[in-house]
């Protein structure tokens, strides 16, 4: 079967079986073009919640998938590939986090959204990266628990100086990975590029930025801009993505490894299987925890 008829036959079951297909946007292009939506991980928590058909396959990582499932229980939710696990989100688990609440009883603990399922039960309310400063800001309490990522943290509370932020050393393995050096070497390579940037990565990157966002708040700036060049420091799809939509602009990776091998790991024959129900992982989710995960879920979307 080629790529072409591959999507076709998707497209066809999927309609058949009444099944929605969320990409997130680091999902690669053959992916996205039969999706019913694609976005950041905010976006695809808003879609979920009102998505109207019975079935939803995520193409994404877990935790974007027991998303889905605390947003919607009744419905039957789908991980397109089931090694796709964020390093991130498995950082921290339950445990460690109710022994810093111990040490920190009055604080509001922010999870990020890239959270197990089980770590969100004992959090008081989710964040994304394009919800997070302002979400921060309209918390009631001075004193913040963020976690896990603390390059994000550390980016939340330079922006919200007003908040006491205490910061755990988590993080994406894959942003951390970009340093200034880095960004020099792509500044001198492309001195006429904007340098547009993820707030996973290192504050030391993030200083050089001309714009920090969210993988959709990143393919915005850039569509909707006068320049015609940027570097592009976050997962290298987001610049495939852009160099596609806008041929007339030039889109230069931040660095080679910014690549997410977990986010890479989902292809086409893989949605082919999970919507022809020969493949993916049913997400199963017991109902306590579906009911404490979704009080930190539904504050993010009511404060976003
Ligand atoms: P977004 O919130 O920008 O979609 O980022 C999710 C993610 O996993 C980034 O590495
Ligand atoms: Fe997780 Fe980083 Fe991959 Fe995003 S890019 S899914 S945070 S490991």
């Amino acid at each position: 079967m080629t790529v072409h008829e591959m999507q076709r036959e998707i497209l066809k079951i999927k309609a058949e079986k009444d099944i929605c297909i969320l990409a997130h946007s680091y999902q690669s292009r053959e992916i996205t073009e039969i999706a019913d939506f694609t976005g950041d991980s905010y976006s695809l928590s808003v879609q979920a919640k009102s998505a109207k058909q019975s079935t939803v396959l995520m193409c994404g990582v877990r935790f974007m998938a027991e998303t889905v499932k605390i947003l919607s229980p009744q419905k039957t939710v789908l991980l397109a590939n089931p090694s796709a696990g964020c390093p991130m989100a498995e950082q921290m688990d339950k445990e460690l986090i109710e022994g810093v609440k111990r040490q920190y009883p009055d604080y509001t603990v922010v999870a990020y959204i890239n959270t197990t399922a089980e770590l969100k039960t004992i959090c008081d309310v989710c964040v994304t990266s394009s919800s997070a400063v302002s979400i921060v800001r309209k918390l009631p309490g001075e004193n913040i628990l963020f976690i896990p990522d603390c390059n994000l943290g550390d980016y939340v509370a330079k922006q919200v100086p007003e908040k006491n932020i205490k910061l755990l050393r988590g993080g994406c393995p894959i942003h951390a990975r970009v340093t200034a050096a880095d960004v020099e070497a792509a500044k001198t390579a492309h001195p006429r590029a904007k340098l547009l940037v993820h707030p996973e990565c290192r504050p030391e990157v993030l200083k050089s930025a001309d714009f920090v966002g969210s993988t959709s708040a990143i393919e915005k700036y850039a569509r909707e801009s006068e320049d015609s060049e940027f570097i592009i420091g976050t997962e290298i799809s987001i610049a495939h993505h852009l160099s596609y939509d806008s041929p007339d602009k030039r889109f230069y990776p931040l660095s080679k490894d910014l690549i997410c091998p977990n986010m890479k790991a989902t292809s086409l024959v893989d949605v082919y299987r999970a919507v022809s129900g020969t493949g993916g992982e049913l997400i199963d989710l017991d109902a306590e925890t579906v009911c404490k995960a979704r009080r930190c879920i539904d504050k993010m979307i009511e404060l976003g």
